[in-house]
């Protein structure tokens, strides 16, 4: 779908030491730091550090979640992406082409064809209506006002909005308005989707068919996505994944087991610590051996099945299930009481009532 297809290893982003210092001085701060930028130092000289040597890069319709403190420059660091700001140092490149090399011309073609953008603040025009707030992207990039019209009115079905098509923004509730800035970019279906904290003004509920329907078309479109959020059950549905942010550095990128499991500072770990463990381990971290000759169970379960969507049926069962991979071929076997020690274990090594030989095994 996208023109990367045609380089599939060529990531879609990638940052290479990127930074962005708010301030007069940045410039020059910068260039006398040698690449190692102390916050506080720069705080002394007036600078503020919003990203804070950042490199990594994103493919293909992969989801990456970005998380932080209020704070922390994860918004800042999709502004550098999508060169709503300039970066101070580094370089960020889409799908090979150094954005900080495009002129204006260039970059506002790059957006319109490729980026969408769904904001903290919900950035709709105030005197447009519902309809033509959605309907408006499409016609700046040249879809017949006809089709424009067809395709906002799909969406506003689709994030729940019927019969509000002839409102204007300030009639509607802040996540009213959150799902006409969603509806609006998902409108133009854009290749690279910038999603600033999307679902925070929404109730639970709608927030949950929110994410449910992201999904959906995610499985579908396969876009490649930077969301930020805050909340870690929303990120552990979402995130293929996660890079948590502080004070302008990553300090930590890496799929979601990894960062709960092998946090790699102390921060991350105080971030994560209150995350079950079950939410993010699969079914392959807690399997033993298959012995063929051994008792098992009729029952199945994936080795990519989280712990928590099949504890019931391993639990349920008299006796321990294989588990398939993906050809349904039997790689392992799960008892029981694995599940149990991940469930009831707790984090710290403490056996919390359980016996012995279910708190001291070799747990990963
Ligand atoms: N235009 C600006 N001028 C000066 N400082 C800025 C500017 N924009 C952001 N900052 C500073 O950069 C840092 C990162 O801000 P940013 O908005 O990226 O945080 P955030 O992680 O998105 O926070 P939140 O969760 O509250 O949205 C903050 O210290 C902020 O004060
Ligand atoms: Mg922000």
């Amino acid at each position: 779908m996208s023109s990367a297809a045609s380089n599939s290893n060529e990531p879609v982003i990638r940052c290479d030491s990127v930074y962005k210092v708010f301030g007069d001085n940045a410039k020059r701060m910068m260039q006398e730091s040698n690449g190692v930028v102390d916050a506080a130092r720069f705080q002394e000289a007036g600078c503020i550090v919003g990203v804070n040597n950042a490199s990594f890069e994103v493919h293909q319709g992969e989801l990456l979640i970005i998380m932080g403190l209020s704070g922390s420059g994860k918004s800042t660091l999709l502004r550098c992406i999508s060169r709503l700001t300039r970066a101070t140092a580094g370089k960020v490149f889409i799908e090979g082409e150094d954005i900080m090399a495009m002129n204006n011309k260039q970059l506002i073609q790059l957006r319109r064809s490729k980026m969408g953008m769904v904001f903290q603040s919900f950035a709709l025009l105030p005197h447009k209506t519902v309809l033509e707030n959605i309907a408006f992207p499409l016609q700046v990039k040249g879809v017949s006002t006809k089709e424009s019209i067809q395709r906002a009115s799909e969406m506003i079905d689709l994030v729940s909005l019927s019969g509000r098509e002839n409102y204007f923004p300030r009639q509607l509730s802040g996540g009213q308005q959150q799902r006409v800035g969603i509806a609006r970019s998902l409108a133009i279906e854009p290749d690279i989707w910038f999603l600033d904290e999307p679902f925070s003004a929404l109730d639970p509920l709608i927030r949950k068919e929110m994410q449910d329907e992201f999904l959906r078309l995610q499985g579908v479109l396969s876009k490649t996505i930077l969301f930020v959020t805050h909340d870690f059950d929303e990120a552990l549905r979402l995130a293929d994944r996660i890079a948590i942010m502080k004070d302008g550095i990553i300090e930590q990128l890496d799929t979601p087991a990894n960062i709960v499991l092998n946090p790699a500072t102390e921060y991350v770990r105080k971030f994560t610590e209150e995350v079950p463990r079950e939410k993010v381990l699969k079914i392959e971290s807690v399997m033993d051996d298959y012995n063929p000759e051994g008792a098992v169970s009729d029952l199945r379960v994936s080795k990519d099945a989280i712990i928590e969507t099949v504890a019931e049926v391993v639990l349920n069962a008299d006796k321990p299930v294989p588990v398939i991979d993906e050809n349904g071929q039997i790689v392992g076997a799960v008892h029981a009481s694995r599940v149990v020690k991940v469930l009831f274990g707790g984090r710290s090594q403490q056996s919390a009532g359980l016996p012995a030989e279910l708190s001291s095994g070799a747990g990963s």
